[in-house]
């Protein structure tokens, strides 16, 4: 396996090492960026500019527009194989379908729609065995420069890149929030891990992952973000809670001193499949205004 791996890994260094000079200050920056980010089913990056840049904007929202306009995005499944193998990362169509059908279920009801764009299939042992969280410069070259090739649309296409995350077990996927997207074009989208999907081989994950990854592309934060302190989530009706939960531990109450039981059900927490399956109207208040924040901001 080793000398699989290296092999692969020799070709894309050479591209690497010429973007290398133009991205220096950009790595550094997302590094520092995602350094506040909690380890689990999803590594989207949270910080706390990133919650500030967002407040600021959300609350410049124009609400009546919100209200008039009709909130549509393109999806654009991106699909980073080593072989055309289902174990390869080569999904098949129908678990792509049912994975849109399952997204646009998450958000049906909340305003927020989705239309099928497109789906890309990139046959390359490298990106598939080597695209990760971007937690080092290699690692964040290597995303810009697959976003930079792959990636579709503008700030209201929703790119879903479905990847191996073959370093660990435990990460599923992360989100870029739209605070990120001026800095990171590129990268905008979600990552979710290719066998996560409905029907897919994965036993813990079967297309929640991908709905959850899209709530943090609309601004979402985890619902324990913060734990039992600080500012949480930046949504008033999630109850705080001290951290993810697994299984489905409904009437948990892991901050007892404040209001509400943890919000377990919620597409944002760690919950098992199956037991997430909704958004509360402050989340969906949030989504809607980083939904015109991205139609009419960052568009
Ligand atoms: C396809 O790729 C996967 C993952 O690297 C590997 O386990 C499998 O053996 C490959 N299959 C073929 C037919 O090459």
């Amino acid at each position: 396996m080793k000398i699989v791996w290296k092999m692969f890994h020799h070709t894309p260094t050479t591209i690497l090492l010429l973007l290398s000079v133009t991205l220096v200050g950009a790595t550094s920056n997302m590094r520092r960026r995602m350094g506040e980010s909690i380890a689990g089913e999803c590594r989207t990056p949270y910080s706390k500019h990133e919650n500030e840049v967002m407040r600021e904007a959300f609350e410049k929202i124009n609400l009546d527009k919100r209200q008039t306009t009709e909130i549509v995005f393109d999806v654009h499944f991106n699909v980073v194989a080593a072989n055309i193998t289902e174990a390869g990362g080569w999904v098949p169509d129908s678990q792509i379908e049912r994975q849109f059908e399952m997204l646009r279920e998450g958000f049906s009801g909340h305003g927020i729609f989705f239309q099928f764009g497109s789906t890309t299939r990139i046959l390359s042992s490298n990106w598939h065995h080597n695209l990760n969280v971007p937690e080092d410069d290699i690692l964040e070259r290597m995303l810009i420069n697959y976003g930079t090739l792959f990636r579709k649309g503008g700030a209201t296409s929703l790119n879903i890149n479905l990847i191996l995350f073959g370093s660990d077990d435990e990460t599923y996927g992360f989100g870029l929030p739209p605070s990120l997207y001026r800095a990171y074009p590129e990268l905008d989208g979600i990552y979710v891990r290719f066998t996560s999907l409905p029907g897919g081989a994965s036993r813990a994950r079967q297309g929640s992952t991908a709905v959850h990854e899209a709530g943090h592309w609309l601004g979402l934060w985890h619902t324990f973000q913060d734990g039992c302190e600080g500012e949480g989530d930046g949504v008033a009706d999630t109850p705080a809670e001290a951290g993810p939960a697994s299984g489905c531990p409904i009437g948990r109450d892991s901050c007892p001193t404040l209001p509400g039981l943890d919000p377990v059900q919620n597409w944002m927490d760690y919950s098992a499949e199956g037991c997430r399956d909704s958004f509360t109207a402050g989340q969906v208040a949030r989504m809607q205004a980083a939904s015109r924040y991205r139609i009419d901001v960052l568009s």
